[in-house]
């Protein structure tokens, strides 16, 4: 699934990122943690690498995401050169300024005190939790919260606890999601405009995945489905079974995968991740596209 969805205010933030990112000491960015991979932006990445900074990864909505794979990607993250990790859900945001604040001291020890402030600036793609946890941070609603993916779109700045100065960025989305399976995990995790992909192809995807992943979660809320079936009669199985029919006993395809949809992305499916370290690759030399992020670096 190749998706374009690049609303214009997208590009003037990608220069903002830039030129914020040369005046600050840490980059913060928030993953999902139900796709870690998948929603990390690939031009903050080259971005923060082509500048020498350091950064630190929140896992957002670790409340949604399988416990035990969480553990993994934060494990995996603090592996890296230069990065700090958090998993922070509905659950413990109260403790979030403070450790925020602590993590970026490890990581740019060198600026303290009110002489040399530590800056960061934190960022992240539309709909993994940013203006929900800045609100959070700044005691106070900072930020449009909404449900419809790239609503923040000016720059904010508030004092963490021990000084910290943090810098607020736009919605960030690259311009394409080269990859066809991080296409369709940000789709089904919501952070990709509803007009930029088909309902039903996500929900599909949807089933494959737990299927493949949580078949006990597909059998826990849907009630017994034969799993070795294709992906059809499971999804007109799906449907039946929660009454979303037309008459002439047709499926309502729209309202099945709306319902498949929400049941994933409010956790009633059960806490899942959608992909795991051993998942990252490289592009394909198909999926690439002439504008690439080197570019992007060198802004
Ligand atoms: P953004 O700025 O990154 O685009 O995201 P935003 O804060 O608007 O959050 C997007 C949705 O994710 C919101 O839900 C928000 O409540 C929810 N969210 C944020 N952090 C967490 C978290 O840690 N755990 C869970 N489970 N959800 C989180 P919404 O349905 O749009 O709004 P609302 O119903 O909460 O008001």
């Amino acid at each position: 699934m190749a998706i374009q969805w690049f609303p214009g205010h997208m590009h003037a933030a990608r220069k903002q990122v830039a030129e914020t990112m040369a005046k600050v000491d840490v980059v913060i960015e928030i993953v999902d943690a139900r796709l870690p991979w998948s929603s990390t932006n690939p031009m903050i990445e080259n971005l923060r690498k082509h500048r020498q900074r350091p950064a630190l990864k929140i896992l957002n909505k670790q409340d949604l995401a399988d416990p035990k794979l969480s553990r993994v990607w934060y494990d995996w993250f603090k592996s890296q050169s230069g990065v700090e990790a958090l998993l922070l859900g509905e659950d413990n945001k109260k403790a979030a300024a403070t450790r925020i604040s602590q993590l970026c001291s490890q990581l740019a020890p060198h600026r303290t005190g009110v002489e040399k402030p530590l800056r960061a600036m934190i960022l992240g793609i539309p709909n993994v939790g940013k203006s929900t946890l800045m609100n959070h941070l700044a005691k106070r609603r900072i930020a449009n919260v909404a449900d419809t993916p790239g609503v923040t779109k000016s720059q904010q700045r508030i004092e963490l606890p021990g000084g910290t100065i943090l810098y607020d960025t736009p919605g960030l989305m690259w311009p394409k999601v080269e990859i066809e399976e991080c296409g369709y995990r940000l789709a089904l995790a919501g952070s990709i405009g509803t007009n930029a992909y088909d309902q039903v192809d996500v929900a599909w995807f949807a089933i494959e995945t737990l299927c493949e992943r949580y078949p006990q979660a597909l059998l826990d809320r849907y009630g017994a489905l034969d799993l070795d079936k294709p992906v059809e009669e499971l999804f007109a199985a799906i449907a039946r079974r929660r009454g979303a029919m037309l008459s002439g006993g047709r499926v309502d395809e729209q309202k099945t995968a709306e319902l498949i949809l929400t049941d994933f992305r409010s956790g009633t499916l059960g806490r899942i991740t959608l992909e795991t370290p051993d998942d990252i690759r490289e592009p394909l030399p198909e999926e690439i596209e002439m504008e690439g992020d080197e570019e992007m670096a060198a802004e």
